[in-house]
């Protein structure tokens, strides 16, 4: 089945936040940022935008009629600011004004004088200086202190991963409207209608049952709208409860890059033991997270990291620390894996490093480390492995052994070409880690002329998960599709939602609406036995007809749907699930937190110009773990899209702050982002279909975030064709691989001697 905004998307008539009709006497906010990463504000003068055209109000802390507080986690992040300002575009005042140029041009005016203080951006420089969110945490398999003895080889490193734009195609925004009894109705661009709900709630000191958040649809959110879109939404409602009228604030892009929080960078160190037979014994990491200036997920996208920091290998011994570093950057977010990529990145660098100094290829050690069914990773959880099967299938497939052969006899014709291939094994954890927010609600309306409508707490992003919920629907009732339609995702109509992350979407919302649809057809099927006088157990829905047995009746649904509701019984259902049998103790760190694991294996293959330091990614081809797919089309689109965003977050995106916490990189002008050209010329995707029961909604495991992991072997395999064209160069693991760093790397130059000296060349003779 397509996906069932496909048509609507191609033709511009989907709707967004900014395609919804403005409300007559709408007002634009804009907010005024902080133009510095830390320091006190000494005074504010807002006098001179106060009289610019077309300004209503400008709001600052003073004017918060609830709590000045929107963390979600840790209560450390002010709606306005205080007094302090921790990073460079926290929201000092909210201009309100007649449209949204006449803000802008108000915000320029607001003028702030802010006694400096001193500014972090370094992970590591924050916990030096005791800077943490949160204690640090540690995850514990075995003795590693002991484990060292046994092995031959041992090895030590340091890994960077920077953090990475979400670029969302649609920016943050929302748009509040006044109800009558100071109820508000929000449209906002969020994952968590919730969450949205609760900050409102609490910043205006409203019950959460006056707040209606609704969405229809993101236009993508990839995790920077699961708490991010919390603020602009209070700020809008702050607004209109004070101003009685509808109030807009959707981003531009430079406000959203600047102001926005990204993925988290990460420095880590490794140390890695190895035995003869180059079976892993021993890991022992340490990460880093540059957390940013406010708690925002850190804690979660930490926890996420540990859990994920032997990504798919079985080691016997683990120490595993991490440590959630307060910096003065906008607070780092939810992103696509959530701290797992940079939990694998870290395992495939020790790796890496550990093949390099033996000159083996590292798939020889990845293989022989792969995890299996009844392994124990280092949270106490069991495997049900699927890893031996992916890279086992990726390697007869895919005839990875002539793929090697080629790269070699390509590299020992060429001069300055190189390939470069590495194989990217992942193992991904699905469900919240935090426990309780594996749960979800659905509510199904059966109307008399035989259509559907479907509620659910998960927010359509551009993921298909409306399509999924849409097929749960239509498959328990066996009724056309074109029967169901799936509502926005609304407060009044679903309370108390998840957001719309973990990639547990679909199979959260889609078990509630298939338990809300059995029900009602449970009932359906009581009313066709006693109008046919037959046991309820001789009755089966099929294709929109009643059948007794094999046999089908009169009986078309709608006839029945009428029937139901001439007899008064009820054709609606409002029903909840929640995982069964997960569980975790922090103050053990064991547990079981995952329904289950996904498992695949990538092959990337790249090609590297060593003139020049660019590249071609020539292809990705993978074996993935579906389970049993239930939209191969949308699946496959989820993993292409995956494959591509990881890529671009392992080779071009870069990040860049300067040491005073501005964004250098604040437009796409100096952020470079994977475009059709940087897409691999191939992408081939295998379906590993599996029998196994498990949690998924039909069987069919969560895809969102596991295939971004297979870009990671883009690094990787960058690294390999650099080292085929100058074996003896150094290359520190420092993602992404730029071609400016490739460069430096292909001719073995230290790129600290560049930023020792602020972009500018020491020590370095440039030659021949
Ligand atoms: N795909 C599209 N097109 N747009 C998105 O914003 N978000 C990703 C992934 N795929 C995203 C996407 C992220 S971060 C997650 S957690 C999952 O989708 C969420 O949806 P799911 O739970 O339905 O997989
Ligand atoms: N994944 C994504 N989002 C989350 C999680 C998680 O594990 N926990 C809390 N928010
Ligand atoms: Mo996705 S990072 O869990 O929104």
């Amino acid at each position: 089945m397509k996906n069932i905004d496909s048509s609507t998307h191609v033709r511009g008539e989907s709707i967004y936040l900014d395609d919804i009709p403005l409300i007559r006497g709408t007002l634009f906010g804009v907010a005024f940022g902080s133009p510095v990463a830390h320091g006190i504000i000494r005074s504010l003068d807002l006098t001179e935008a106060e009289t610019m055209p077309g300004v209503v109000r400008i709001l600052t802390y003073k004017d918060v009629t609830g709590e000045n507080q929107i963390g979600g986690i840790v209560p450390d992040e002010p709606l306005l600011a205080e007094h302090h300002v921790h990073y460079c575009g926290m929201p000092i005042a909210f201009v309100l004004a007649e449209t949204d140029n006449e803000a802008r041009a108000a915000v320029k005016k607001i003028t702030v004088t802010i006694e400096p203080l001193p500014v972090i951006t370094d992970p590591r420089d924050a916990q030096a200086k005791g800077e943490l969110i949160v204690r640090p945490r540690t995850f514990r398999l075995g003795e590693t202190a002991a484990a060292w003895e046994q092995c031959t080889y041992i090895f030590e490193g340091v890994a960077d991963t920077n953090g990475q734009e979400h670029l969302y195609i649609e920016t943050q925004g929302a748009y509040a409207i006044p109800q009558e009894n100071n109820g508000i109705k929000l449209y906002s661009s969020t994952q968590g209608p919730t969450a949205v709900q609760r900050a409102v709630t609490k910043s205006s000191g409203l019950p959460m049952h006056q707040i209606d958040v609704d969405v229809t649809r993101l236009g993508g959110g990839f995790g920077g709208k699961e708490d991010q879109a919390n603020m602009w939404a209070a700020l809008c409602a702050l607004a209109t409860h004070i101003l009685k009228k509808p109030v807009k604030y959707s981003l531009h892009r430079l406000e959203d890059m600047a102001m926005t929080g990204k993925r988290h960078p990460y420095s880590s160190d490794f140390k890695i033991g190895l035995d003869n037979d180059l079976k892993i014994i021993a890991y022992e990491v340490t990460f880093y997270q540059n957390a940013g200036a406010a708690a925002d997920l850190s804690p979660a996208v930490m926890e996420r990291t540990l859990f994920h920091c032997t990504n798919s290998y079985f080691i016997p011994n683990v120490t595993a620390t991490a440590f959630c570093c307060r910096t003065n950057l906008p607070p780092n977010t939810a992103f696509r894996g959530f701290g797992g990529p940079q939990g694998m990145f870290v395992i495939e660098a020790a790796i890496a490093k550990a093949a390099e100094s033996l000159g083996v290829d590292a798939a020889v050690i990845q293989a022989k480390n792969l995890n299996k069914t009844g392994d124990e990773f280092p949270y106490g959880q069991k495997a049900e492995s699927e890893a031996h099967a992916c890279w086992t299938k990726a390697e007869e497939l895919y005839d990875i052994e002539t793929i090697r052969h080629n790269v070699a006899s390509f590299n020992a014709a060429n001069v300055l070409y190189k390939k470069g291939i590495a194989l990217m094994p992942v193992c991904f954890g699905i469900s919240f880690t935090n426990t309780r927010m594996n749960q979800a609600r659905a509510l199904v309306h059966v109307y008399t002329d035989g259509s559907v409508g479907v509620s659910t707490g998960a927010v359509e992003m551009g993921q298909g998960v409306n399509t999924k919920m849409l097929q749960v629907a239509a498959q328990t009732f066996s009724i056309q599709p074109e029967r169901v339609k799936l509502q926005s995702t609304s407060t009044y109509r679903i309370a108390n939602t998840s957001p719309s992350a973990a990639s547990a979407t679909a199979d959260l919302n889609g078990r509630a609406v298939q338990i809300a649809c059995t029900d009602i057809v449970n009932r359906l099927k009581a009313v066709a036995a006693d109008v046919l006088q037959v046991r309820v157990d001789e009755i089966s829905l099929q294709d929109e007809y009643i059948y007794l047995g094999d046999k089908k009746t009169d009986w078309y649904w709608q006839r029945l749907v009428m029937e139901a509701y001439a007899k008064r019984v009820s054709l609606s259902e409002h029903a909840h699930y929640s995982t069964p049998d997960i569980h975790y103790d922090a103050t053990k760190e064991k547990g079981h937190p995952f329904a289950y694991h996904v498992y695949g294996t990538a092959l990337v293959d790249v090609t590297v110009d060593c003139l020049r330091g660019t590249y071609e990614m020539e292809a990705v081809k993978v074996v993935h773990d579906f389970g049993a797919s239930m939209n191969p089309m949308i699946d496959r689109g989820q993993i292409e899209g995956g494959i591509v965003q990881g890529i671009g977050w392992m080779t071009m995106e870069e990040v860049v702050f300067d040491k005073s916490g501005r964004l250098r990189s604040n437009a796409l002008s100096t952020y470079k982002v994977p475009d059709i050209y940087s897409v691999p010329k191939e992408i081939a995707i295998n379906f590993l279909e599996t029998q196994q029961d498990n949690l998924a909604i039909f069987r069919s495991k969560a895809v969102g975030e596991p295939p971004l992991m297979y870009g990671i072997g883009a690094y990787f395999a960058l690294r390999n064709a650099i080292l085929a064209f100058n074996p003896t160069t150094t290359i520190p693991f420092d993602a992404p691989m730029t071609p400016e760093k490739v460069l430096l790397a292909l001719y073995d130059v230290n790129p600290a001697l560049i930023l020792a000296n602020d972009q500018t060349v020491k020590g370095l003779e440039v030659t021949g």
